[in-house]
């Protein structure tokens, strides 16, 4: 039994190379269509909404530790039903408003299929985790055919994603069991950075409007 899975899981594993030229594919297509909102946006109004983008295809080892976890098959098609973040880009943003205004451009996209979207900023996972997710599909035009295809899309803030590093290489450590003390101290670190966001949200209004005035 044991024998026949292995060249099960390696044909499997060939297919998901050639699908992994398409998941590529949407990671660029979403990269460069933040990079022009956020070029535009700094055209209009002298700022950028993103810091940076980060982006990652994942890796095939998680692909098949998710499958697991979630007590499927390896084949091609429960790793194109059951992930949604094969391709992964983070952006991050100085200010908590800046999400928003990410998240309904991109949303209103005419070739965008919004899947799925997850507020954990007006609902913070209890943890503290603070961002916004969406699940997008774009299309990808081949020679042949257009292949709508899935990327998942992470928002949050600077102060937020300093957070979400550091929460994630405890995660791992501890293998999800860090001790209560840690995760008491992680979520006051979380409470602090959301008081840090909107205090710094309103220092940068508060100097904002006084720019505005100044060039009445
Ligand atoms: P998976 O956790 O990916 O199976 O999906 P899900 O359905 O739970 O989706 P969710 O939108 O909650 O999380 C998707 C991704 O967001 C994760 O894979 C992480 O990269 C990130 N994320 C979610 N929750 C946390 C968290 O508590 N801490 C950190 N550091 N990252 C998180
Ligand atoms: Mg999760």
């Amino acid at each position: 039994m044991k024998e026949l899975e292995l060249p099960d899981v390696k044909d499997v594993l060939v297919e998901y190379r050639q699908m992994q030229l398409l998941y590529r594919s949407a990671l660029k297509e979403i990269g460069t269509k933040l990079e022009i909102l956020n070029d535009e946006f700094k055209f209009v109004h002298k700022y950028n909404p993103i810091e940076h983008i980060e982006s990652r295809l994942k890796s095939e080892e998680s692909i098949m530790r998710k499958l697991l976890r979630k007590g499927v098959d390896v084949t091609v098609e429960n790793i194109q039903k059951y992930i949604d973040d094969i391709a992964g880009v983070r952006v991050i943003c100085s200010f908590t408003p800046d999400i928003y205004r990410i998240v309904d451009m991109i949303s209103s996209q005419d070739d965008i299929e919004v899947l799925k979207a997850k507020d954990y900023m007006i609902n913070p996972k209890p943890n503290g985790y603070r961002s916004y997710h969406l699940i997008v599909k774009v299309p990808i035009f081949l020679s042949d055919k257009v292949i709508p295809t899935k990327v998942e899309i992470q928002i949050r803030t600077v102060a937020m994603d300093f957070w979400a590093s550091l929460e994630h290489k405890i995660y791992y450590k501890y293998e999800g069991n860090a001790p209560e003390y840690i995760r008491t101290e992680l979520k006051e670190c979380a409470d602090m950075i959301a008081f840090l966001d909107s205090k710094m949200l309103a220092i940068n209004e508060e100097v904002r409007s006084i720019r505005q005035e100044d060039s009445r």
